[in-house]
């Protein structure tokens, strides 16, 4: 399930990695989720995504993650 269809209030536009308003912090163990794609490293920049941002969008959910609300 893509984070985004989660049921959380995640604002988004695009759903294609573009806009970012989806942007949000989490946490996971690790296999919850892949791996930053290409899309979000460009977006997001290497320092967001160390800190665990993500583009809800974009992630797809495979396990359990700690989820940080804007
Ligand atoms: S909704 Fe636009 S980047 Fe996620």
């Amino acid at each position: 399930m893509g984070l985004v269809r989660a049921n959380l209030p995640v604002e988004f536009f695009c759903t294609t990695g573009k806009c970012t308003t989806c942007r949000l912090r989490v946490e996971m163990t690790g296999d919850s989720a892949k791996p930053p794609s290409e899309t979000e490293q460009y977006r997001l920049g290497i320092e967001a995504i160390a800190k665990g941002y993500r583009l809800a969008c974009q992630v797809f959910v495979t396990g359990d993650m700690r989820v940080f609300l804007p």
